[in-house]
């Protein structure tokens, strides 16, 4: 599928990967770009971009991913200024504290909403009436977290998971009714949430959230599923299903490295 013409929803619009690929999908043609995200000024500020430089729409509209109800009216309100959506781009994510065991349940229910059932009640909002119009694209970022892990963060690698699979599942489950289901899953991007050589998700270097964009959308072009900005991880993830236990071995190493020694 490509992005002319189309109307395109991106979450986490405000700044980074989400940032930079409404602008990117602007600039690729897009009929209009709706924007949404917790902070409203930035993806104003945006929307003006958008609609200075390049010939698409944009609306910005303050949402939070991490319940049901912002996000059916985001869909709503896409729909009421643009008539339908096309492509919605699930994409916000938090960081929060590093950790494992200690870390406590309001950390990880934050994580599981915004990661995992954030992309669960977008998929709910929109997946139908893409099939009943004839086809759309739905994509999802994860993590290459979630496809190998994070030694960092318990509750982001796991939820990072649950993103994968759903993103998964939504393409056995709608990938032959016309909906196309990508899943992003990149290593270390320059981004508000990567600081300084971006620990060990930064071990094979940091890439600009422009790269990242333009690979979500050459994705959207292809129909593939996964979107790997960085190439190595269809290596590691290769090593992971060929030999689990080394391949576990080898994140023990790393667990060391950037955790208990750090
Ligand atoms: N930067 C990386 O190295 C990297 C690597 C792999 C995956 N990712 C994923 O990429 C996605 C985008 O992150 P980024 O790197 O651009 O970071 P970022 O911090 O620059 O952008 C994330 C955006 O999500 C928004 N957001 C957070 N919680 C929200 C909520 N509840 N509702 C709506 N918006 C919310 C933030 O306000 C922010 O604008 C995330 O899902 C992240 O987990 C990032």
């Amino acid at each position: 599928m490509l992005v002319e013409q189309k109307v395109c929803v991106v979450t986490g619009a405000a700044s980074g990967i989400g940032r930079a690929t409404a602008l990117a999908f602007a600039q690729a043609g897009a009929r209009a770009v709706v924007l949404a995200d917790i902070t409203l000024a930035p993806m104003q500020a945006l929307a003006k971009e958008i609609e200075s430089t390049t010939k698409a729409k944009a609306l910005a509209v303050e949402t939070d991913v991490g319940g049901e109800e912002p996000i059916k009216e985001l869909v709503k309100q896409a729909k009421q200024h643009f008539g339908r959506v096309d492509v919605f781009f699930s994409n916000a994510g938090i960081l929060g504290k590093e950790g494992g065991l200690e870390l406590e349940d309001p950390l990880w229910d934050a994580m599981w909403r915004i990661h995992s059932m954030a992309h669960v009640w977008a998929a709910r909002a929109v997946v139908p009436g893409m099939v009943e119009q004839g086809g759309g694209a739905f994509v999802i970022t994860a993590s290459a977290a979630g496809l190998l892990n994070i030694v960092e963060s318990a509750p982001y690698a796991v939820t990072k998971h649950a993103a994968v699979a759903f993103a998964e599942w939504l393409r056995i489950a709608y990938g032959r009714k016309g909906v196309q289901v990508a899943c992003l899953c990149p290593q270390a991007v320059r981004t508000g949430m990567v600081t300084g050589d971006g620990a060990s998700a930064g071990s094979d270097g940091i890439l600009p959230a422009e790269q990242v964009a333009a690979d979500v959308i050459a994705t959207i072009g292809s129909g593939q599923f996964l979107v790997l900005p960085h190439p190595k991880v269809a290596d590691y993830f290769r090593a992971k299903a060929n030999d689990y236990d080394r391949w576990l071995g080898g994140m023990q190493k790393r667990y060391l490295r950037y955790v208990d020694e750090k």
